[in-house]
């Protein structure tokens, strides 16, 4: 799969699918041939999704299911039958840290509620659908990192602690799970993405950059060719460090 046409009856699922970044490369893919599960964890948020796309006569599906959650996670694995084994998968799902999250100043709880969705969600989803692609040689995993998550640049600021951690952990989890999988050699590839600041509910709508713009480089992974340059920071279709 190297083109756009050869979209065509594959499978994309997208956790956050329902709203802001991961709602809008659902509606790009799904224009594109795939059908598409879009996930999410607020039943009427997730409802609304589907129903919007499928108005436009577009091939996706909604599913609730906590990303944080082991035990949902295998349960969403069961539902999805065959679906459960994608040629694409984006983990955007993902939450901001409450304000004041500074390491000495975060509860046990918000550090656990961050770090739970927005890292071991990503382990959650690899874990389930990146074996598949394994088996079938052929895969892409694009996860929704963070500037703020970077050892260079904002990351070295403090404050947001639970954010700035969880991203640094999905840039570390990148790069490992690229490792184990010999960096392309098996035609699986795993890249992390920096989307800049978002006009989504999580950005806010004064934020600079529009959702189209955060979602370009994701779009563009999902539908490489093969190749051995895997396992990177990517900023607008640029390899940044991490
Ligand atoms: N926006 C930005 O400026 C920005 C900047 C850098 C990085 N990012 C990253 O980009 C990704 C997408 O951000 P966004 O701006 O599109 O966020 P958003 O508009 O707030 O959407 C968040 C999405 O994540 C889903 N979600 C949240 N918790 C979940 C859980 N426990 N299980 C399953 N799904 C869950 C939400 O589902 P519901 O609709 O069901 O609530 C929603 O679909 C995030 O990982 C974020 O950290 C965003």
């Amino acid at each position: 799969m190297t083109s756009t046409t050869q979209l065509q009856g594959s499978v994309a699922i997208i956790t956050g699918g329902s709203r802001g970044l991961g709602r809008y490369c659902a509606e790009q893919l799904a224009s594109q041939g795939c059908k598409v599960v879009m996930v999410g964890i607020n039943p009427q948020s997730v409802a609304d999704a589907q129903l919007q796309l499928q108005s436009k006569n577009l091939d996706v599906i909604g599913k609730v299911a906590d990303v944080a959650d082991p035990v949902a996670m295998d349960r969403l694995v069961v539902e999805l039958g065959e679906l459960a084994n994608p040629q694409i998968l984006i983990n955007s799902a993902g939450v901001m840290s409450a304000k004041m999250t500074k390491t000495l100043r975060t509860s046990n709880d918000e550090w656990h509620r961050v770090l739970g969705i927005n890292l071991d969600g990503v382990f959650n989803s690899v874990s389930r659908f990146a074996p598949s692609m394994v088996e079938q040689r052929y895969g892409r995993i694009i996860n929704l990192s963070a500037c703020l998550g970077r050892f260079t640049g904002p990351g070295l600021l403090g404050g947001l602690a639970p954010y700035r951690i969880s991203k640094t952990g999905v840039n570390a989890l990148t790069k490992n799970l690229a490792a184990e999988l010999q960096f392309g050699a098996r035609n699986v590839l795993v890249d992390a993405v920096c989307p800049g600041h978002i006009q989504t509910d999580m950005g806010g709508e004064t934020a600079p950059r529009t959702v189209a713009q955060g979602a370009d480089t994701v779009l563009w992974l999902a539908t490489r060719a093969q190749t051995d340059q895997t396992g990177l920071l990517w900023e607008d279709r640029e390899v940044v460090p991490y």
